[in-house]
């Protein structure tokens, strides 16, 4: 990693982003110092997609201070890999050595090395053969994890790594998380569940502008939430229960309202 162990991974000041229609995230003032997991939290369109495109650099912010040191490396949201593409769960994780290496040069045993072990690191190293499109979704996203810790990144963004994921796989994607970080990595996850994002060091909560940051005890506060959500119930599709309910909302099993992505 660039910079000393106390430099922040990642300063924002005075930061707006956007596309060329004009700004959709505005107001970003926040550190995060190595090691930290944050919970991104907002509505649909609130910005956390956008952000995380800004801190791999896709995007340039139209105003203000964006600072990475560190390299990056983003699993996506929702997974649109090919699933009928036939390469395996290793091939997939060998893909992150590839930034490194010459052009010319094709992975060799080294780099197979580095992504078995990334595999082992996931939990997966028995899996390492298997067709990718064969995996289930929370093995997928897995194999996504191993493939960014094969890049050698230090930053790493996840976005809404959860959904659609059942409780158990859910269960092994935070551990996974807690022991990443407990290793340096620093790790921001774009998520729904206000609950699970309470349980990380961090929190962001973005709604067009920066509502609060900082850890959770002060930065999840009732306001904050409201100003987060619109006062409005989130669900995830087809996990109701999973749903945030801002204060005045008691919990009920409504249907679900359709995420409009
Ligand atoms: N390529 C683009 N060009 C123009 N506007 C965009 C582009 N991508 C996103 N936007 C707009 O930026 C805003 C923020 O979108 P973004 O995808 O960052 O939100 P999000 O918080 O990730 O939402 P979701 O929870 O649905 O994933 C939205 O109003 C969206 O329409
Ligand atoms: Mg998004």
């Amino acid at each position: 990693m660039s910079g000393n162990a106390d430099s922040p991974v990642v300063i924002t000041r005075h930061a707006a982003l956007g596309y060329e229609g004009g700004v959709v995230l505005g107001n970003l003032e926040f550190e995060i110092p190595a090691g930290a997991r944050v919970g991104v939290l907002g509505p649909n369109g609130g910005g956390k997609t956008t952000l995380f495109r800004a801190l791999q650099g896709e995007i340039e912010p139209l105003a203000g201070k964006l600072e990475v040191n560190a390299s990056c490396a983003t699993v996506q949201q929702t997974d649109r890999s090919r699933l009928d593409y036939p390469v395996s769960a290793l091939d997939v994780a060998t893909m992150g050595t590839l930034a490194g290496l010459p052009w010319w040069k094709r992975p060799g045993r080294a780099e197979k090395r580095k992504a078995r072990e990334a595999l082992a690191m996931v939990g997966l190293e028995e899996h390492a053969r298997d067709h990718f499109g064969s995996l289930s979704g929370g093995q997928r996203q897995r194999v996504l994890i191993a493939r960014t810790l094969t890049s050698g990144a230090n930053l790493l963004l996840m976005d809404e790594p959860f959904t659609g994921l059942d409780a158990p796989s859910e269960a092994l994607l935070e551990s996974l998380i807690d022991r990443l970080a407990g290793d340096g990595k620093t790790i921001m996850i774009a998520t729904h569940e206000v609950e699970q994002a309470s349980r990380w060091d961090l929190v962001l909560c973005l709604n067009k502008t920066q509502i609060s940051f900082g850890r959770p005890a002060e930065a999840l506060s009732r306001p904050v939430l409201e100003a987060t959500y619109g006062g409005h119930i989130v669900e995830i599709p087809g996990q109701p229960e999973l749903g945030v309910l801002p204060a005045h909302h008691h919990h009920h099993d409504g249907e679900p309202e359709e995420a409009n992505r």
